[in-house]
């Protein structure tokens, strides 16, 4: 059966390569560790879990979703609570908040709702693969800002052509960052606020790890700058903070206008989120914001294990203050491919390529701390004796 043409234009989505590949090791009977995704291991809290099951038996939360595509009035109020104490952010809960399946789909529905066929869409080199995806699937133009290591990883937005700005629809971000674990500043976020207007580009500042940041770091959101809500939306989504990656549950604050316009994509695709997750979700925001301080303490932790190990190998860099991930240089001389290669033969532990994210990823591989505290410490040890 032919396919669509937009499909093939898409490269394949690393992590279904990567659980193939693990697959056939673990069938040959290799013990792989996996330090590839970002997918926690801890538990959802248990009080979430609980109210789930509490709404879950109410056969009126069986039907479709309260206010469905936008959430329910008391989520997105929650939200709203949520950003002001946590962010200093005013939203508007009817106007400029909206529940999603996750930021992953808000990423898509972005795309659709702003851009037109041809269009380019800017994002970062290395990024999140699915923002080129989402912006194919809706007929755009991907155009990579790279992001390296002498500038924070952060863009130079002076850097980006004027022509191409000119022509641009929407960018793509975020920070705290995967892949690098870079954060973004304020300042920073007043000179995307300027090109944007500068360009008319609206901002799709993906946020999803907001709350996980190292060493003092502040956590921020991207409207917590003037003139933001003019140019942008933000993402975040429960998937991280609170160990929900399964349950599918997010957000798109600010911009009214893309607002609605990413609801109205809703309207057509699907039919809001389940009412008890959205309950659960409440009481995540409400109650749970201590399950993101063990987080950051058990992240915190395995950070410092891997850079140790690291660093006993002959690896030594300043990693920056977000994510759960680690954007490790590779040894001197090895490509990305070379040195995951390596890792995989000598140790039999996955990591991705940080070609994966993008040809300014070379140089780079992406470790993940999100896998039990026991099976890190096994990696490390694998990685150690297979390198010294
Ligand atoms: C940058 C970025 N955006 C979005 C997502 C998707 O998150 P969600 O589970 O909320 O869809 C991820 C997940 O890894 C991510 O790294």
């Amino acid at each position: 059966m032919q396919v669509a043409d937009r499909l093939t234009k898409i490269p394949p989505y690393l992590f279904m390569e990567l659980r193939k590949k693990i697959a056939q090791a673990k069938a040959d009977g290799i013990d792989v560790i996996s330090l590839a995704i970002g997918d926690p291991v801890e538990p959802t809290p248990e009080s979430v879990v609980e109210e789930l099951c509490r709404r879950a038996r109410d056969p009126e939360n069986h039907r479709y979703p309260t206010d469905e595509e936008k959430g329910m009035m008391a989520f997105r109020k929650e939200i709203s609570r949520w950003y002001g104490d946590r962010y200093g952010v005013s939203l508007d809960p009817e106007r400029e908040v909206l529940g999603l399946i996750g930021s992953k789909e808000g990423c898509h529905h972005f795309v659709l709702a702003r851009i037109n066929p041809g269009d380019i869409v800017l994002m970062t080199d290395p990024g999140y693969p699915a923002y080129r995806a989402s912006i194919i699937m809706a007929g755009g133009e991907p155009y990579s800002v790279p992001i390296l290591r002498e500038n924070g990883y952060l863009p130079r937005l002076e850097d980006v052509p004027s022509d191409v700005a000119e022509s641009a629809r929407g960018m793509f971000l975020n920070y705290p960052n995967n892949p690098t674990g870079a954060c973004a500043d304020r300042p920073f976020f007043r000179d995307l606020v300027a090109f944007a207007k500068d360009y008319d580009i609206a901002v799709c500042y993906d946020n999803p790890y907001s709350e996980i940041v190292f060493g003092g770091q502040e956590r921020l959101s991207f409207l917590s700058v003037e003139g933001a809500k003019d140019v942008g939306v933000e993402l975040n989504s429960l998937s991280k903070p609170f160990n929900m990656t399964g349950w599918r549950i997010g957000m798109a604050v600010g911009n009214p206008d893309l607002i609605a316009a990413i609801s109205k994509v809703k309207e057509n695709t699907d039919s809001g989120i389940f009412n008890p997750i959205q309950y659960a979700a409440i009481k995540a925001l409400k109650d749970e914001s201590k399950n993101i301080d063990r987080m950051v303490e058990i992240y915190s932790r395995r950070r410092a294990l891997v850079l140790q190990t690291l660093d006993r190998i002959g690896i030594r860099f300043e990693p920056p203050k977000g994510t759960f991930y680690l954007w490790v240089p590779t040894p001197e001389g090895m490509s990305a491919l070379e040195f995951t290669g390596k890792l995989f033969e000598r140790a039999a532990v996955v990591v991705a390529a940080g070609t994966a994210y993008g040809r300014y990823g070379e140089g780079y591989i992406r470790i993940s701390l999100t896998v039990p505290d026991g099976r890190l410490h096994e990696a490390m040890e694998r990685i150690e004796q297979g390198f010294s």
